[in-house]
């Protein structure tokens, strides 16, 4: 049977932390809906504690939109917990997402607890997180640079406490692919957790790793990523979605798993949350950038025009982009030039697509890319030569 990974999307949450991402309560609302319609699985709604707005949209989220489980985030303590139970408790599959850092240097600076103070407040918070009803997650910050069997010890605190998602953050994208496989087996191996209890993964994006680190978990034996759309989050970003969920359905001969993604919805949703935060991704980005099915150089639009799969590893429509886009520019061949022509309504003989194609190759040269007006044009004066 195909092993099921399920995605939380922390887009609203995560994503909307970073500089630059924040989200009016409207907004939110609205590409929660639109989250929904995607498919996650989950969808971090936000974190209540951290401000009245943020409350109030995770309460209304949680109130209004059906389908997949509403999480909100809150701190180790009985005050974020309860304020995160009120926002999510309206939902039909409400979820309460606690965490608590377990790194040294986390411990020791940030928290001033010792690790048996910190082992406390997790079982505390996730004790009375599951006391309130919701299902509970629970969180290791910076875990991937914690002692693995101190992880282990406070997964398995955790779980015993209630918990039936143990989350393991890269939270300043520092692991590797390799290693955050082993950390993922080892805590699959040796944590002593009830039947049934999911491994979760979350990583940032600090070296351009997050979403092969992602990938290797998955292989490792987690059934639950977290992402962002468009790759949004804290500094360079959280794993991207679109990439992660392509990945595993391009390459499923390498992990053999489905998503419920529907990712003809990928496109839209990308769109949408370029335009609620007024922030675009840059043309390259993978899957959703503007060059992702565009191609413009002479061979690679002569190849597409003979076979798609030439030069293309999945289909525009697959995640929702109308059509591939054989631009127009000096690297582009005769054979396009004569396609674009034909789509235009031109049908010209050799000769004069000889002529014509010098005249585009010098515009091309002073333009970045030749529009169906230039062509218009280039048409135009050929045939008043004539
Ligand atoms: O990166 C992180 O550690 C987080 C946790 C709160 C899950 O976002
Ligand atoms: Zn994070």
């Amino acid at each position: 049977m195909t092993r099921r990974i399920r995605i939380f999307d922390t887009t609203l949450r995560d994503g909307e932390q970073a500089p630059g991402f924040g989200m009016t309560a409207e907004a939110k609302l609205e590409v929660a809906r639109q989250l929904a319609r995607l498919g996650v699985d989950v969808m971090e709604a936000g974190f209540p504690a951290a401000s009245p707005g943020d409350f109030e949209a995770v309460r209304k989220i949680a109130e209004t939109v059906s389908g997949p489980t509403i999480a909100g985030l809150a701190r180790a303590n009985e005050a974020d917990i309860r304020r995160c139970y009120e926002a999510v408790k309206g939902a039909a599959k409400p979820r309460i997402h606690t965490f608590i850092a377990t790194s040294p240097i986390h411990m020791q600076y940030k928290l001033r607890k010792s690790p048996d103070e910190v082992v406390k407040a997790a079982r505390d918070a996730v004790a009375l997180a599951r006391s309130l009803g919701p299902e509970v997650e629970f969180s290791a910050e910076d875990a991937t640079r914690s002692d693995w069997n101190f992880l282990v010890q406070i997964f398995t605190v955790a779980a015993r406490a209630g918990a039936t998602v143990l989350n393991v953050p890269d939270t300043v994208g520092y692991t590797t692919p390799k290693e955050y496989y082993d950390l993922i087996r080892y805590l699959i191996e040796h944590v002593d957790a009830p039947e049934g209890v999911q491994f979760s993964v979350h990583c940032h994006d600090d070296l351009g790793l997050a979403v092969a680190n992602t990938l290797a978990a998955v292989e490792a034996g987690a059934t639950q990523v977290e992402c962002t759309v468009n790759g949004i989050g804290e500094r360079a970003g959280n794993a991207s979605l679109e990439e992660i969920v392509m990945a595993l359905r391009v390459r499923h001969d390498q992990w053999g798993v489905e998503t419920g993604i529907n990712t003809r919805e990928i496109y839209r949703t990308s769109r949408l949350l370029q335009s609620v935060t007024g922030v675009a991704v840059q043309p390259n980005k993978a899957i959703v950038g503007a060059n992702a099915f565009a191609h413009e150089s002479g061979i690679h639009q002569d190849g597409m025009l003979k076979h798609r799969d030439t030069y293309e590893i999945m289909k525009p429509e697959d995640v929702g982009v109308p059509e591939s886009a054989l631009v127009l520019g000096k690297h582009s061949g005769r054979a396009a030039f004569r396609a674009r022509l034909e789509h235009l309504g031109y049908q010209l003989t050799d000769a004069e697509i000889d002529s014509a194609f010098q005249r585009f190759k010098e515009v091309a040269d002073r333009k970045k890319a030749v529009t169906d007006h230039d062509l218009l044009a280039i048409i135009g004066e050929e045939q008043a030569h004539r």
